[in-house]
């Protein structure tokens, strides 16, 4: 049985330790078969941003399509097993606290999965915040949503889930939804209340 010593899911400590012990529940061990579809569908390569990436799985799929992806983690040691995990694509993936990059390019595309679920609610308008200064008017935010709308869902966590209508008021503001749909086949600690969406940035 994993033992933690470290109970604040904002600080990189809370996940160096539970990559360090193998601990990784969240991990879908594989791209999304949602964001393969998203790949094929897709016009044009996007520049891509994958923040708080973990094993970063979606990165080599990008790579391997000719996208142009970062991976960026604050967690050394997830950074050290998506590297070991991702082998030629390993240098897609940089260490880096996602409320302090700054892209070396423009932006066309961030691709969200639990990463806005493992933060604390206080930290949601932060990120949202983020989302909408990193990206340039007709860029996308598409990704896999933790949603849940019964009485006080996101108190425990991670994954801490958002009301439909609460990530709705949050992302309104500066983002369109384009589109959104259920998703089969979640793992365990997902399953019935992951949505995929997809948000373009207003102008
Ligand atoms: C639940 S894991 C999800 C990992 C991956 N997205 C996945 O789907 O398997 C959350 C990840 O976000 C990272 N993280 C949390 N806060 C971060 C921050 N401020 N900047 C960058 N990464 C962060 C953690 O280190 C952790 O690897």
């Amino acid at each position: 049985m994993a033992e933690f010593q470290n109970r604040d899911p904002a600080a990189p400590g809370f996940w160096n330790e539970r990559f360090e012990q193998g601990y990784t529940p969240w991990d879908q061990g594989g791209v999304p078969p949602t964001l393969h579809e998203f790949v094929r569908h897709a016009t044009q390569p996007l520049a891509t941003l994958i923040p708080g990436c973990g094993n970063a799985h979606e990165a080599a799929l990008l790579a391997q399509a000719g996208w142009d992806v970062t991976a960026i983690d604050f967690s050394a040691a997830a950074v050290a097993s998506a590297r070991a995990a991702l082998g030629e694509w390993g240098s897609q993936v940089q260490q880096a606290d996602f409320f302090s990059y700054v892209p070396a390019r423009p932006l066309q595309l961030i691709y969200e999965r639990a990463f806005f679920c493992a933060l604390p609610p206080y930290r949601r308008a932060g990120i949202a915040a983020r989302w909408a200064a990193l990206l340039p008017a007709g860029a996308l935010l598409a990704g896999f949503f933790y949603i849940d709308d019964s009485a006080q869902a996101s108190l425990k966590g991670p994954p801490f889930s958002i009301g439909s209508a609460e990530l709705r008021a949050l992302l309104t503001p500066d983002f369109e939804l384009l589109e959104q749909h259920a998703v089969d086949g979640s793992i365990a600690v997902f399953e019935g209340k992951e949505i995929w969406q997809v948000w373009r940035r207003r102008a």
